[in-house]
């Protein structure tokens, strides 16, 4: 049973036991309804308590049926929620843990609730695209107050209880508990309290208005406008609460339900869940199985204190993890140290970390210039030069110095992982840990899989990923591995339309507007055009008729390497980020045109989305295939998190599958036909056709 029945004198005990997380699946509904029904034939029974097993109330929708039919199979939520709120005996719903979504909705239907300090509570629905659909736009702000629940439903985070209990007249909670621990001994003596009062408070009684009415509501709109400009689920969100403040609750419930289920249909709705799928299914790895034994990770050891080293350091003392990091000279430990500190006084500065933590974090990094200190490291990460001769010098020190069983990492973003574990003894303990820079901030790690690489390394390093809250997606061994992979095609276009006729911030603001935080020039320009120069120059010798724009070359041999040396795509002025146009590379650009004796055409914003966009999608397809990345869902969680796919979009393999795989190949014949494209570059992938032919998706 998903939900047990007992009695403790005259009080029955509903426990809602659907571990972890006590998910409202078909199941569970059903027993709950049974239990709830004996409870209240049974004449002994004065009062009913609801409570969850485990560490927690209730987080909502049971993950496994997210979706499907059986979400809406009778009992369905709403069922569950009008039997509680229409029970002849007062029904005290125990709160602790994760009060969220569905279990939330679940409790405002209840006429009583005790809350223990320290549960969260939360409508995360929008985060999905959604709103709370089982009444929660309709019964949170009667209880709370249109603002605070419109801020809570409309952002989706949690809030601790004994936040909300000191709400002046919130009437959310019946009584807060100082702990967890007793919750439910409290509950069912508050439910024999009230067991006798009548009648039973309903919350569809409240009443709920806002002093200022349409301008509040007018205000609140342009504000969820203006923080999800992509998203209409804030927005409607807005509505449902407007419709809360204007209609009897039985009217409101059925326009929050008309909400809910076009909000539903929306493609953005489609790929915020998809996302929320792919991002679990990332450290889910097929040969790995779940219960591997895992290596324990106590202290780690970082090889090279520059940009990469002290940003992945940062990483681990944030975890509370003790670094030790080397470096060849002590000036270049002093610089690494300097920068670290340097970051947390920032975040000191702006109030995101105290004191006593900075200093607790910069405790736990210690430095060396001698490799014989990382005989106790239970993990070590190279990040020294990009060069083969140095990784050889530091693998093979460390196969030399570290214990048996020590993870051997590297943080090499081109060079073949199978060679720098050939240099050790135990290939089986090495493996890529792919930090995209800044390494402190972006949430993408690309876990690079060798050909011998440990299941048990790998499965370590994920849950490691996990506690340094990173997204890690596994990668196989190629050049560039996902990422870098993709971002080579998709600049490759990115160059062809200068070619044909764009300028870069044409081209910039057209992928800007799907949704991309930065176009592909003021990308460049960020992280150095010389990057992208070095591997042009090696594509030229390994891989000759394969053809990049001229014009990127040009740029470089006027010295302009991006935002570091001032001077890109852009022109930026000292100390500033602002990309403003420059006529010096405009005119660089006409003056290759010609050179080419290309007449320049103009291109629409569709065509250079869809030429990017395609590219990847093209490069993703055959990246599959080739089985370094084993789902769709991984490639898509690579570009959301480190390369700023727009989320709504839900990731280049999503965005191909939403537009329709026969689509994507009629644009990829017609970029074909055009002769200053590449007919090379838009030869499908074998997959994408095979997939197309079949009426199937990436998947
Ligand atoms: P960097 O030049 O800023 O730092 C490298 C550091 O390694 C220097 O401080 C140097 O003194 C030290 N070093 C060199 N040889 C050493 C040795 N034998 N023993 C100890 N220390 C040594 O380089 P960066 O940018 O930090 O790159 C490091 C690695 O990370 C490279 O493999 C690079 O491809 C990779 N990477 C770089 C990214 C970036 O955006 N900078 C992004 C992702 C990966």
């Amino acid at each position: 049973m998903t939900a047990h029945f007992a009695k403790r004198g005259p009080v029955a005990v509903i426990t809602l036991y659907n571990p972890p997380m006590n998910g409202l699946g078909l199941a569970t509904r059903q027993a709950f309804m049974q239990a709830l029904r004996q409870a209240e034939q049974d004449a002994d029974v004065h009062a009913i308590v609801i409570n969850g097993a485990g560490k927690q109330f209730c987080s909502g929708a049971d993950i496994k049926e997210f979706g499907t039919d059986l979400t809406f199979a009778e009992p369905n939520l709403h069922t569950m929620i009008h039997a509680v709120e229409h029970a002849t005996k007062p029904v005290v719903v125990a709160l602790h843990g994760l009060t969220m979504g569905g279990g939330l909705e679940l409790a405002l239907g209840c006429h009583y609730r005790v809350v223990a300090a320290g549960t969260q509570i939360a409508l995360p629905e929008v985060k999905l695209g959604l709103l709370p659909g089982a009444g929660g736009t309709q019964r949170l702000p009667r209880v709370l107050g249109v603002e605070p629940a419109l801020n809570m439903i409309i952002t989706g985070n949690s809030v601790p209880a004994e936040m909300l209990a000191q709400a002046p007249g919130q009437k959310l909670f019946d009584k807060l508990v100082p702990s967890a621990e007793n919750i439910l001994e409290e509950a069912v003596a508050f439910a024999e309290s009230i067991a006798d009062v009548r009648p039973l408070p309903q919350v569809r009684q409240l009443p709920c208005a806002h002093p200022q009415g349409e301008a509040y509501f007018q205000f609140a709109r342009n504000m969820a406008r203006g923080m999800a400009r992509h998203l209409p689920a804030p927005v409607k969100c807005v509505d449902a609460v407007q419709v809360a403040t204007q209609t009897r609750m039985d009217e409101g419930l059925l326009k929050e339900r008309d909400l809910f289920l076009s909000l539903m249909m929306t493609p953005e709705s489609r790929s915020l869940r998809h996302l929320f799928f792919a991002e679990r299914a990332t450290s889910k790895i097929a040969d790995v199985p779940a219960d591997t034994p895992l290596r324990p990770i106590q202290k780690v050891g970082i090889i090279g204190a520059g940009t990469m080293g002290g940003g992945i350091a940062m990483n681990f003392l944030n975890a509370d993890i003790p670094v030790l990091l080397l470096e060849m000279k002590q000036e270049a430990l002093d610089r690494g140290i300097a920068t670290i500190r340097g970051n947390y006084e920032a975040q000191l500065k702006k109030g995101k970390l105290k004191a006593d933590k900075l200093e607790q974090r910069m405790g736990l990094l210690h430095t060396t210039l001698d490799y014989a200190d990382l005989k106790d490291a239970d993990l070590v990460i190279e990040a020294v030069f990009e060069d083969m001769g140095v990784k050889e010098q530091v693998f093979r020190k460390l196969d030399e110095v570290c214990k048996p069983g020590c993870i051997l990492a590297s943080n090499t973003s081109t060079l073949d992982l199978d060679r720098i574990a050939a240099f050790t003894q135990r290939p089986q303990d090495v493996v890529g840990l792919h930090f995209f820079s800044p390494a402190n901030v972006m949430k993408l790690l690309e876990v690079i899989r060798g050909a011998h690489t440990g299941k048990d390394v790998l499965a370590t390093v994920m849950a490691l990923a996990k506690k340094i809250r990173k997204i890690a997606v596994v990668s196989g061994v190629c050049d560039g591995f996902i990422g870098n992979r993709m971002v080579e095609q998709y600049l490759r276009q990115a160059g062809f339309l200068l070619d044909e006729g764009c300028t870069p911030q044409q081209v910039d603001r057209a992928l800007e507007q799907f949704g991309f935080p930065m176009g592909p020039f003021r990308m460049s320009d960020l992280s150095g055009n010389d990057i992208g120069w070095a591997i042009r120059k090696r594509r030229y010798v390994e891989r000759p008729g394969y053809r990049f724009s001229g014009t990127a070359d040009k740029l470089c041999e006027m010295g302009r390497f991006g935002q570091k040396t001032g001077a890109g795509w852009y022109d930026y002025q000292a100390g500033k980020r602002d990309a403003q146009p420059s006529a010096l590379v405009n005119q660089m650009i006409e003056d290759h045109r010609k050179e080419k004796g290309i007449t320049p055409r103009k291109i629409g914003n569709d065509e250079i989305v869809k030429r990017l966009v395609l590219a990847l999608v093209n490069e993703g397809a055959r990246i599959l295939e080739e089985g370094i990345a084993s789902k769709s869902g991984d490639i898509d969680m690579v570009y959301i998190a480190g390369y700023g796919f727009p989320i709504h979009r839900g990731g280049p393999m999503h965005y191909a599958n939403e537009l329709g795989l026969n689509q994507v190949l009629t644009a990829m014949r017609g970029f074909a036909a055009n002769p200053l494209d590449d007919a090379e570059f838009w030869q499908p992938a074998p997959l994408l056709q095979r997939l197309a032919d079949e009426g199937r998706q990436f998947a």
